[in-house]
């Protein structure tokens, strides 16, 4: 039996490369706690593990190491001109990284806590490339395994459906939601709530990142933080930051255009619409100015084969997939 208290407290968790963000209901509210999904090792003594306690940061101490996890990780990384290490790369597990695992549970049981009887929690995982059949089974069945062990029932949610609960409930969850994150671009048709064709690209803010980092010599986390301090979309290139960041903005666009076209022409099973549907887009990485603008004038340029009623923001793009996840959550008790 569901009791009010653990339908009440349904958790929705977006399990990004970047980023993991926790949704739970709060009286007629949604609320959301998020964390950096990344650390850093940084030299130990008492005293910072002190004040680390102090001041609430996640960390482990090992060995002579102090492993700071979540939000602080990326400006100890910075202060120690270091690069931050990662759980997860191109949206699954990194496996490149030996400690992913032990530490995208230390940050998902820092988010999500001990489940109470019965609670619910949904989860996103990423779409397979488009074209491609990766093997998405080793991130889902880990990741179930970490959350369940934390006594929740637990289910999985593609991300870009889970942009079109979060989004589009006006429609009756009719429309296409994407997501332009860390490690991929996600994307997903639905119709009335089905998924009917959903895919990710490989290039996103961490793509950009890197990118740049290589063409001006720089670390890549230190292209992240001045690309969300500054970065915008405006056609204009005032420096040669925005330039270099632009030029590889425009190649996720035009990837990303590119791979809707031919998915949807390629699409079999459509549905024959009879109106134009929406598209939402989401995502830290469509968080800069003029990103809308720049993704719509990209796209119809390009020859799109589905009429479109319009191209909007989600009301907050860095939690846009956690809230969908959190709708599902609740949707299915
Ligand atoms: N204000 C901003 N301006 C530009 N980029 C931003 C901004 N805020 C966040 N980002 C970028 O968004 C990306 C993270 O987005 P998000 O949290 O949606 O990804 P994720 O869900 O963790 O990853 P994925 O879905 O690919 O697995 C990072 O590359 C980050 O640098
Ligand atoms: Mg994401």
């Amino acid at each position: 039996m569901i009791t009010e208290t653990s339908k009440s407290s349904a958790l929705g968790l977006d399990v990004g490369t970047s980023r993991i963000v926790a949704a739970r209901r709060a009286d007629q509210d949604v609320q959301y706690d998020i964390q950096l999904n990344a650390f850093v090792s940084i030299p130990y003594s008492k005293m910072t593990e002190n004040v680390l306690s102090k001041e609430g940061i996640p960390h482990a101490v090992e060995g002579n190491e102090i492993v700071v996890h979540g939000n602080e990780s990326e400006r100890f990384a910075d202060l120690l001109k270091k690069e931050t290490r990662r759980t997860m790369a191109r949206g699954i597990l990194n496996k490149d990284e030996p400690d992913s695992v032990k530490l995208i549970q230390a940050i998902t049981t820092s988010l999500a806590g001990r489940a109470e009887k019965g609670q619910k929690l949904c989860f996103t995982v990423p779409a397979a490339r488009l074209g491609a059949e990766e093997d998405l089974t080793y991130h889902e069945a880990t990741l179930r395994e970490i959350l369940s062990g934390l006594g929740y029932e637990v289910e999985s949610i593609n991300e870009g459906l889970a942009v079109v609960y979060g989004e589009l409930e006006s429609t009756n969850y009719t429309g296409i939601g994407i997501s332009c994150g860390g490690g991929l671009c996600n994307v997903c048709f639905a119709y009335l709530s089905v998924p009917i064709l959903s895919f990710s690209i490989p290039k996103a803010g961490d793509f950009i990142d890197a990118s740049a980092a290589s063409v001006m010599g720089e670390r890549a986390n230190r292209v992240r933080i001045l690309k969300e301090q500054s970065f915008y979309l405006n056609g204009h290139f005032e420096d040669k930051f925005k330039q270099v960041v632009g030029v590889y903005y425009d190649d996720m666009i035009q990837s990303l255009v590119t791979a809707l076209g031919s998915a949807f022409q390629r699409g079999r099973n459509m549905p024959k619409l009879s109106k134009p549907i929406p598209l939402v887009l989401s995502g830290g990485s469509a968080m800069p100015k003029g990103f809308r603008d720049r993704f719509e004038k990209i796209l119809r340029e390009s020859e799109f084969p589905v009429e479109l009623s319009e191209i909007r923001m989600a009301a907050d793009p860095l939690t846009a997939t956690a809230k969908g996840a959190l709708v599902a959550a609740l949707s299915d008790m």
